[in-house]
């Protein structure tokens, strides 16, 4: 297909809580905007900052890929200047632990300056202990000494948040605290209503910051400036127009020496119940009424209240071909590594219109795209101008790896003939935002700032829509790497035109 390229660079913060955020106009002008959207202040008043981290899980997965670079960002820009305190069983010393942070910022290229790992690692302390056992939250309590509201930052197996949770709260460790939690937030929707129901015994819930790292990616954040920062789009973004939309989230490799936990979670816990959804709440929701971020998620919430619970029809489960050969994975496993399901929003604004998901590991390509195909014409005045395979304009949300938005639009060619093609005028980020989504999220938390993050109402409707098909589902079925899943995930589609498959990705021109 061809196409009209057209360069933007686009705002870089869509959700600054801090300050104000920069963006270029039109005529590459520098301007400054005051932060629309995401003051905390509008609805809580502005509160202190924390002035410690605890980071449980610190010798972890996680730790060693997102968040010690996501710190180095922060020591690197001068906005993380407290201590740091590592918690994790392993019986580490303090040296050990810096050596392990600075390993792990020379594999992931991040360490370019000598001076900050330093910096860093002068603010960086470790507990050894067990979160089973009170002395550990006791020697973390004599670490805190001289500080007075630290963030909690729960890395750690879903398995563990609620004992962590409450020896925070038994050791006083609580009081004037924030806590951020790793997601999944619970399995399903009776576990996180306990999770929440212990987290908002120990914590008020504006201290509570549900993590899902996707939304601190700007192309995500991008979608909801783009939605309510133009006014064109408002008329036909709703049933009259839009025939379906499709949200597919890829991966090319597997589990990747995480058998272990994908087994106790799968695709549908791991991606779809999180960050699809987010991603569905984002393009589904109405204008919020009013700024703040409060009135974005009580939105998003209401996107998930609408949406219909699933029933086993809507839903494929696939397995990757040698998935149960990967390490601390069960020989007979019937763990979903690929998902794909058709979901329906009762609203007024979406009644009818069929929402296509797809989430796998081992696929063709590592990729986010989001396609909004909006209807044909009502009367076909030209030959062509319903398509051959079904397609009219649609809107293209590239999500990852690069950013970009495209509209595609039927052009007349040259010539006599009433004739054309289908041509995207294309938007691509020209520049990739300089911070990373933990750093980002990080900073937030710590300055009590929850626009990023979800809310208990939120969270426990995403959990109501998938909990009819968590357990009573059929049997994954196999495919091979490299293809877009099983082929038994076309019949959802069938009938509005097929899987988009996403194209291999251009570099913005
Ligand atoms: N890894 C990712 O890419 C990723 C992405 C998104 C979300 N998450 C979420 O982040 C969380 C952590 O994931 P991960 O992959 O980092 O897990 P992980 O590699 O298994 O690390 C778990 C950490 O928790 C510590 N730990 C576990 N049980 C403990 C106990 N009883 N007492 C003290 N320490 C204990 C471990 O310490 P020791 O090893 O020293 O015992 C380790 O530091 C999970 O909730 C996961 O769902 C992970």
């Amino acid at each position: 297909m061809a196409r009209a390229i057209i360069c933007r660079s686009w705002p870089r913060r869509i959700l600054a809580p801090r300050s104000t955020l920069h963006c270029h106009n039109e005529c590459g002008h520098h301007a400054r905007h005051n932060n629309v959207i995401a003051q905390p202040q509008d609805e809580h008043g502005a509160e202190p900052p924390s002035d410690a981290i605890v980071i449980f899980g610190v010798t972890g997965d996680l730790a060693r890929r997102k968040i010690f670079p996501a710190l180095y960002a922060m020591v690197s820009k001068g906005t993380l200047q407290v201590p740091v305190i590592g918690v994790a069983s392993s019986k580490l010393t303090v040296t050990q632990l810096h050596e392990r942070v600075a390993d792990s910022l020379n594999h992931a290229g991040t360490a370019r300056d000598p001076a900050v790992v330093e910096r860093l690692l002068s603010l960086l302390t470790y507990v050894s202990g067990n979160y089973n056992d009170p002395a550990t939250f006791s020697t973390i309590k004599a670490a805190l000494a001289g500080t007075r509201r630290p963030v909690h930052y729960l890395a750690i197996p879903q398995s563990a948040f609620e004992t962590v949770i409450t020896s925070l709260g038994a050791a006083g460790l609580a009081e004037n605290a924030r806590v951020i939690v790793e997601k999944p937030f619970g399995r399903d929707l009776a576990s996180a209503r306990e999770l929440n129901r212990i987290a908002q015994s120990h914590f008020p819930e504006r201290s509570i910051f549900r993590i899902d790292h996707y939304l601190g990616k700007e192309a995500i954040m991008n979608l909801l400036y783009f939605r309510f920062a133009n006014s064109f789009l408002e008329p036909i973004w709703n049933r009259n127009f839009v025939a379906s939309v499709q949200i597919i989230l890829a991966e090319n490799f597997g589990v990747a020496g995480r058998g272990a936990f994908y087994e106790t979670a799968g695709a549908l816990r791991d991606v779809v119940q999180n960050h699809l959804f987010q991603i569905v709440a984002l393009l589904a929701m109405e204008p919020p009424p009013r700024r703040g971020y409060g009135a974005v998620h009580g939105e998003k919430a209401g996107v998930f209240q609408a949406m219909r619970p699933l029933v086993p029809e809507d839903l494929v489960r696939g397995q990757y071909a040698g998935y149960r050969n990967e390490p601390d994975v069960a020989p007979d496993s019937d763990v979903e590594t690929f998902c794909a399901l058709r979901l329906f929003i009762d609203s007024w604004r979406w009644a009818g219109v069929p929402w296509y998901l797809r989430a796998g590991k081992g696929l063709a390509q590592t990729t986010a795209e989001v396609l909004v195909q909006l209807k044909p014409p009502p009367q076909a005045l030209f030959a062509d101008s319903a398509p051959a395979d079904g397609r009219a304009n649609h809107f293209r949300f590239r999500l990852a790896p690069t950013s970009s938005i495209a509209l595609a639009a039927r052009v007349k060619r040259g010539g006599k003939g009433f004739v054309g093609d289908q041509r995207e005028l294309y938007l691509c980020e020209d520049g990739v935002g300089d911070e990373l989504p933990y750093e980002r999220l990080l900073g937030d938390a710590m300055v009590g700032d929850g626009a990023l993050f979800s809310d208990q109402q939120a969270v426990e409707a995403a959990w109501a829509v998938v909990e009819p098909v968590l357990v009573n589902h059929s049997p994954a079925v196999g495919y091979e790497q490299g293809t877009w899943g099983p082929h038994e995930a076309d019949a959802l589609t069938a009938g509005d035109g097929g899987w988009h498959q996403p194209a291999p990705e251009k570099d913005c021109p």
